[in-house]
């Protein structure tokens, strides 16, 4: 067949998707000539490097190398640079992940010089179009021409938009095809015990609703910190807050003595899935996070209003609280004190989506 394929890593949530991805279709054929596009929207060694190391993603065949920048203009640098990568190589299809701004450039840039774009996490929607991501999501599913689908949700609100039919597949969720693949390596580390707890909970924040406006971001640490003297807290800060935390003039109170209030650097995968493991809870607006608590029964305080991955609340272990700092505390102690739904086995997250991407991929392709 020797079809080129390009698959679009951009930001962290994306690498876990591609590594499954990229290793199903070496293996369902050999004819495939698959090139990884990095955009370059993550950067930072701990954000990415470590990611491609431990998840084994052959290097990038070409680096679009954007940085970070406003949305637009992030967005306008990857759609330049991609089209310019496109018209070297002639792509057959471009595969994109999720609903990051390289995900919309790299699909748009594409699309418009004729090369199908399929897209893997298809169809899932927050119904918030505050939500960049959520506006990603959108325009994306309208430009592909494959759609592959993680939820029955998906299929829905795809159905509901007018893209139905043969294009359209619920292939399950690829990321926990890594996370399976990974457990034991994570198990191993012990990364709680090495950190001196044997009871904790995790924390994750990114979301511009929860740290990009200072008295949100100081109302939320604060509660943190108060929480975190009932259970040890540990909080992987990603870099967009802990620009907001020094933009705010809130790093004292990260430090404020509490030394059950552990912030550390983003982690890499393995030692994040370790961490998430053993937690007695997690605390995060990570859509990924919602989805890995599901499938490891941890309970998941998601703080955002809205979710596009439904599933994990309705049959999962996510409870959505906002920022609303009684909701928080509420669901604190419900998840401590044992009142938590335990979540159930959610269909098609078993480990083997990424092969189901593969034969879906080459069928339409064929077809
Ligand atoms: C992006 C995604 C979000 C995803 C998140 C996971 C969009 C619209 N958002 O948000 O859906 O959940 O990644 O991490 O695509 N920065 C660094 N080093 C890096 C990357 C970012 O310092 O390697 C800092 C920069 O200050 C940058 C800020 O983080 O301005 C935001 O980065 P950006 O990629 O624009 O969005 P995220 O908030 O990471």
């Amino acid at each position: 067949m020797g079809a080129r394929v390009d698959l679009v890593a951009g930001a962290r949530p994306n690498f876990m998707k591609v590594a499954a991805v990229h290793r199903a279709l070496s293996a369902a054929s050999g004819a495939l000539e698959i090139r990884i596009v990095h955009t370059g929207q993550h950067y930072d060694a701990e954000m990415n490097d470590v990611f491609f190391e431990q998840l084994g993603i052959p290097p990038p065949g070409v680096h679009l190398e954007v940085g970070s920048g406003p949305q637009g203009a992030q967005t306008a640098w990857i759609l330049e640079r991609y089209e310019a990568a496109i018209l070297g190589a002639r792509p057959r299809a471009t595969v994109v992940f999720g609903d990051v701004n390289s995900t919309l450039a790299s699909a748009l840039a594409a699309v418009k010089l004729g090369v199908d774009v399929v897209h893997v996490e298809a169809g899932l929607r927050s119904f918030d179009r505050t939500m960049p991501e959520e506006i990603n999501r959108l325009v994306t599913d309208a430009l592909s021409s494959l759609l592959l689908v993680s939820e029955p949700s998906g299929v829905a609100n795809l159905a509901r938009e007018g893209i139905r039919g043969s294009s359209v597949r619920l292939v399950g969720n690829v990321m926990i095809d890594t996370l399976r693949r990974e457990a034991e390596a994570a198990a191993r580390l012990e990364v709680g015990r090495g950190m001196g707890l044997s009871e904790y909970g995790l924390v994750t924040l990114h979301r511009p609703a929860n740290v990009d406006e200072p008295a949100v971001l100081e109302r939320l640490i604060r509660l943190l910190v108060e929480l975190s003297t009932v259970l040890p807290l540990v909080f992987p800060m990603h870099p967009r807050t802990r620009e907001s935390v020094r933009r705010a003039g809130l790093e004292g109170l990260l430090f404020s003595g509490a030394s059950t209030f552990k912030v550390v650097e983003p982690l890499p995968y393995r030692e994040n899935l370790s961490l998430m493991s053993s937690a007695r809870l997690v605390l995060t607006d990570s859509g990924g996070m919602q989805e890995e608590t599901t499938v490891l029964g941890v309970p998941c305080i998601t703080l955002r209003d809205t979710t596009e991955r439904p599933i994990t609340v309705e049959r999962g272990t996510s409870r959505l609280v906002g920022n609303d700092v009684e909701k928080i505390r509420a669901a604190f102690r419900d998840a401590l004190s044992g009142s938590w739904p335990r979540g159930e086995t959610i269909p098609l997250w078993d480990g083997a989506a990424a092969p189901r991407v593969a034969s879906a991929f080459l069928e339409w392709l064929e077809a």
